[in-house]
């Protein structure tokens, strides 16, 4: 099935669908068959991660699938313990053999851990990787501003992308504007909040009902009208079309800014703010 997903044009040219798949918890054969009903329906940007313990669900899937791999978009994450520059390396190629894969599209550092701060040798990590074109773009997750103003001072490369959890209970406005003054994307981490009392919402609820679409598909619609590129995961593959349909209408302004005002100081699905949070 085609949908008119736009495309986002990174700030090294590479160019990736605006929704994404999240494969968090898609593991073994009930993983393969959710990624490879995630293609068939039309998502062609996969998210994943060597914490994820999904690479090799991940890489069969695509196997299986009769979708050119160049028309695939594959994202994986170095995890915080393998931080330090050879292990950074090592953790790539492995995850590549695990997949089966010669290069991933998009590479991301998974959480920046400053009090560990190895970070930035990481990324010098990465920049090598994408020198000798085991990874196409490279980029960050969770990284705050101080965090990234570090890695372009220490290195001059700008990452391409930013990936953070976003909803409308915490819409990161502060990061969003950052990101787009050094034209890095930001990804929407948790984009339906992780299935928890935003998709409750009676504000949203109310939007949803004028439009005659779901709660999730509001959230998804809004997240993409300010500019964010969302990676809803569904192991359902009726959930997995409704997250992707939703190119057929508009919100309206005063509807967006309903919905932006649902912001909550306390809105993180699980208080992980990477200030202080680290995830190894
Ligand atoms: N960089 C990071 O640190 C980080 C952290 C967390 C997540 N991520 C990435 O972001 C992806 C998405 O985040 P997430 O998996 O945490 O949460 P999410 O995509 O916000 O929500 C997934 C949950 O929502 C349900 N769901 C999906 N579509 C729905 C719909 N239309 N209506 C109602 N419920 C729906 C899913 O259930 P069913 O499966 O039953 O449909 C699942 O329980 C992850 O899979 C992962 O790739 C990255």
């Amino acid at each position: 099935m085609s949908h008119q997903i736009p495309q986002i044009k990174l700030n090294d040219g590479a160019v990736f669908p605006q929704v994404g798949f999240g494969t968090y918890k898609l593991n073994g054969a009930t993983g393969v068959s959710a990624i490879r009903s995630a293609l068939d329906n039309g998502y062609r940007a996969l998210d994943s991660a060597y914490n994820y313990e999904n690479h090799g669900a991940l890489g069969e899937a695509i196997r299986q699938s009769d979708i050119p791999r160049s028309q695939i978009m594959i994202t994986s994450k170095l995890p915080g313990r393998h931080h330090q520059y050879d292990e950074a390396l090592t953790n790539i190629q492995e995850s590549l053999y695990q997949t089966g894969l010669k290069y991933f599209d998009l590479y991301l550092i998974h959480w920046p851990n400053p009090k560990e701060d190895h970070y930035v040798e990481a990324w010098k990590a990465l920049i090598d990787a994408q020198k000798w074109g085991l990874v196409r773009s490279i980029g960050v997750s969770n990284f705050l501003p101080e965090h990234i103003d570090r890695l372009i001072d220490e290195t001059g490369v700008t990452p391409a992308v930013n990936q953070v959890e976003l909803h409308p209970y915490f819409s990161q406005a502060p990061q969003r504007e950052y990101d787009a003054d050094h034209h890095i994307a930001t990804e929407a981490w948790s984009p339906l909040g992780r299935a928890s009392s935003v998709l409750q919402d009676s504000t949203i609820k109310k939007i949803a009902d004028a439009h005659k679409k779901s709660v999730g598909q509001i959230i998804l619609r809004w997240e993409t009208q300010i500019g964010v590129m969302p990676i809803p995961k569904s192991s359902s593959t009726v959930r997995q079309r409704e997250n992707l349909h939703i190119f057929d209408f508009e919100l309206t302004p005063e509807e967006m800014e309903a919905i932006t005002n649902l912001e909550r100081p306390d809105g993180r699905v699980k208080n992980q703010d990477p200030a202080v949070y680290e995830e190894f």
